[in-house]
């Protein structure tokens, strides 16, 4: 709502947002090969995998963030495709929720179930609008359609405005399906110059009055071969039943909520995007920046930690943050820092252009002390330590001559006092002086107006708290004492 207000989209629906929802779902659809099926209207999305994916071993919140960090990633990506003369002022986030069916028959009733909301939304938004449009205020026009049924708001429209609802576009009142079908392409031409076909797989987009329906359905090869037949019509939109199927995992009360969210495939996308070895700093301030965002957009996160393409944001332990539903948590912070990141790229590579969109996998944990949690963090540092140490020693040594195997076997079982030595002695570089940035990983954090620390650096906002970003040990102690409302 907040997001459609800002960028003055058209009310009741945006034709050129709709067509950029879809594109992102086709963009889904091409990146997943194991979804088969997929659904929109206004601003959601429903994709439906085949029954036997093995996709991420059919780990719930592996699958579902990835889904929602791609599509919200792809959506700051095209945004400017769709939009060429407005600029994407805020960021966004998608809610997801994954919802295993237990049959076809389950399915069926969940593509009835929401393109029932589909059409029940639009009429009475199409109303609604029409009515604020004609002088009415927000709230008489919702006065007026108070308790009126579908047959009264397709008179109320067709009476004070002449609109004919079934005449309105097809996509409004539908939703969109986008599937995969087989398409004959043109991949080269032989030496005579006849074309060279192949079948390909493309996602094709079909408007359908019942897409639950039998008719539509059974006639369509590729859903009938991947998911199976509709057995019977659906008389009744039986919402209760399919709310029945969602997978809903409540994250226990009084513990700290960690959500680590990680980059999908980063070897490759540092690789395509050129990053300096072993750390790049500009991606690193990259996500730094989009951490600090996170914090600025979600108030229940008290602290955060990160380091190369992954971070770590804790809510606060009485956290009431969608109550406590981890899919929901986890899919609004990784479809939110996915967007930032991708709105953000040009700030920190001014000169390197995007070549595809990232996404991050997102796991929410408890634990259910200060303690565990700190353990956690000291973890995390750790990694971070061992990692760039390695990465350090292993890069000095290619950049030096070595191959990569060599310089793997040059290493294998080597402890850290020698990794130092190995780069004073080789390189000339004391470990030590190399940025804390890289050797210690970045810790984002509010602290409150009450706090007496000065930032080294952050934004001061209204002074009655500051994000910092900041370098620090946090496995020992001092950190904690010096910033003691952190944790409490
Ligand atoms: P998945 O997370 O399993 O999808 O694989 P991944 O390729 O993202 O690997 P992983 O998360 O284990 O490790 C992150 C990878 O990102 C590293 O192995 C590096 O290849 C890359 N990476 C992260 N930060 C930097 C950086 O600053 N510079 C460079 N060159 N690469 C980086
Ligand atoms: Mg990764």
């Amino acid at each position: 709502m907040r997001f459609s207000d800002i960028h003055d989209l058209e009310k009741p629906n945006d034709e050129k947002a709709l067509a950029l929802m879809n594109s992102c779902a086709a963009a889904v659809l091409e990146e997943y090969p194991d979804i088969v099926f997929s659904y929109g209207f206004n601003d959601e999305y429903s994709f439906v995998f085949k029954r036997k994916t093995k996709f991420y071993q059919r780990r719930a919140s592996k699958i579902m963030s990835l889904i929602v960090s791609f599509f919200s990633s792809v959506y700051a990506t095209k945004w400017k495709e769709f939009f060429p003369h407005k600029e994407m002022k805020c960021p966004l986030s998608f809610l997801a929720r994954l919802l295993c069916c237990a049959s076809l028959e389950v399915l069926q009733a969940y593509l009835a179930w929401r393109q029932n909301e589909c059409h029940i939304r639009n009429l009475h938004n199409t109303c609604l609008w029409m009515l604020i449009k004609s002088g009415k205020s927000a709230k008489e026009a919702v006065e007026v359609l108070q308790g009126t049924q579908k047959q009264e708001k397709n008179e109320l429209l067709f009476q004070q405005f002449g609109i004919n609802y079934r005449m309105l576009p097809e996509i409004f009142r539908q939703g969109s399906c986008i599937f995969m079908m087989q398409a004959e392409d043109v991949v080269k031409y032989d030496e005579h110059g006849n074309p060279i076909k192949r079948m390909r797989r493309r996602p094709r987009m079909i408007h359908n009055e019942h897409i639950a329906g039998q008719n539509f359905w059974n006639g369509q090869q590729y859903l009938l071969m991947e998911l199976g037949p509709f057995e019977n019509d659906i008389k009744k939109i039986k919402a209760a039943y399919v709310r029945s199927f969602l997978f809903e995992n409540k994250l226990m009360p009084s513990t700290w909520i960690v959500i680590r969210i990680d980059g999908c495939h980063f070897h490759r996308f540092s690789e395509v995007h050129e990053f300096e070895k072993p750390n790049d700093q500009q991606a690193l301030n990259l996500m730094n920046s989009c951490a600090v965002a996170v914090l600025e957009e979600f108030k229940d996160i008290v602290f955060s930690y990160g380091v190369s393409d992954e971070y770590s944001f804790i809510l606060s332990k009485d956290s009431k943050f969608y109550q406590r539903q981890a899919s929901q948590i986890v899919s609004v912070i990784v479809s939110f820092f996915s967007s930032v990141y991708v709105m953000k790229w040009k700030d920190f590579f001014p000169f390197k252009e995007l070549k595809f969109s990232p996404s991050f996998d997102g796991r929410a944990v408890c634990y259910p002390s200060t303690e565990i949690l700190r353990d956690y963090l000291a973890w995390r540092q750790v990694d971070c330590h061992i990692n760039n140490q390695y990465n350090t020693c292993f890069w000095m040594l290619v950049k030096s001559g070595k191959s990569k195997s060599e310089a793997q076997s040059y290493l294998k079982g080597t402890q850290t006092r020698e990794k130092n030595e190995l780069l004073i002695r080789q390189f000339n570089i004391d470990y030590n002086t190399l940025p804390e940035m890289f050797r210690r990983g970045s810790s984002v954090f509010r602290i409150k107006g009450e706090d007496s620390t000065m930032p080294k650096n952050g934004t001061f906002g209204d002074a009655k708290e500051k994000i910092i970003t900041d370098h620090s040990n946090i496995i020992e102690d001092a950190f904690w004492k010096e910033h003691p409302s952190i944790l409490s």
